[in-house]
């Protein structure tokens, strides 16, 4: 009998800058031999501040030249703001399986304690009918305060590439969300922004009470093994490429931080 080989077929991630890598980091938990592709729209950051005409063109044409490029055999777009808005076109226009990133306010829903929750996004995110739904579906009873915090992947983006992100960034979220009406009653506080848990630290320091903050990030690597647990992965891990729609010189300084995630192999698509 022939013996059953491992893949080649790459996990893709996709994302503006590296907030993805925030998913990356919980799948390569899972699963550490996973080649991997992930792909950074740097020519079309921030998402946030685009409309949803813009990024309803832009995501599914990118993606299809990805997927033409690596042939992964599943896409995940690890950016909240592409996932509320494309996320149904994309699936309609690629023929393997697509993970999206959505708020996680079902987790938090039945987390608080006090019956109030923050949602931390980018300006798109919020305005978000998906986000609405999610809202009604998940937690009727709930009071969610949005705020959007644009600046804020700029912060996680500094973090990275090893810098100390601006404080006043930093506290500009936090006040966002606390000087709302109940604000001071927030216990749980959702990172609906990839780029967000890599300040979560950042952010904690800057709230006066104790914050339980969540993201999506566990349960959509858990969703891209469980669509993959047909497949046999590599022994070991091979080198990962990271591609961007920028140039390759400005990810210099975020070089030894993409080595951490076995992105070794940098692009330009
Ligand atoms: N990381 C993206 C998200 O989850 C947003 C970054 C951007 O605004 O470009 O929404």
């Amino acid at each position: 009998m022939k013996a059953e080989q491992a893949t080649t077929a790459p996990l893709l991630f996709f994302d503006t800058g590296i907030g993805g890598l925030s998913i990356l980091r919980e799948s390569q938990k899972l699963m550490p031999t996973a080649p991997v592709i992930y792909a950074a729209d740097y020519a079309g950051m921030p998402y946030g501040m685009k409309s949803e005409e813009e990024l309803s063109t832009r995501i599914p044409l990118l993606l299809g030249r990805l997927v033409e490029r690596y042939k992964p055999q599943l896409v995940t777009i690890a950016c909240n703001t592409a996932s509320t808005i494309a996320l149904d076109v994309v699936r309609s226009v690629l023929d393997i399986p697509v993970v999206g990133t959505v708020p996680a306010i079902k987790p938090a829903s039945q987390m608080t304690k006090t019956g109030v929750i923050g949602l931390l996004g980018t300006k798109a995110t919020i305005r978000q009918p998906y986000v609405d739904r999610l809202a009604a579906e998940f937690a009727p009873d709930k009071k969610i305060l949005r705020f959007g915090a644009p600046d804020l992947v700029y912060a996680a983006e500094a973090r990275l590439r090893d810098e100390v992100p601006d404080p006043k960034i930093i506290s500009r979220a936090v006040s966002g969300l606390t000087d709302q009406e109940y604000g001071d009653q927030i216990d749980t506080v959702i990172l609906a922004c990839t780029h967000f848990p890599l300040v979560q630290e950042e952010l904690q320091k800057s709230f006066v009470r104790d914050i339980q903050f969540i993201d999506g990030s566990n349960g959509i690597a858990r969703r891209i093994a469980d669509l993959t647990q047909h497949v046999i992965w590599p022994k070991s891990p091979k080198n990962g490429v990271f591609v961007t729609t920028g140039t390759v010189e400005q990810l210099s300084s975020y070089q030894s931080a993409l080595k951490t995630f076995g992105l070794t192999t940098l692009e330009a698509l």
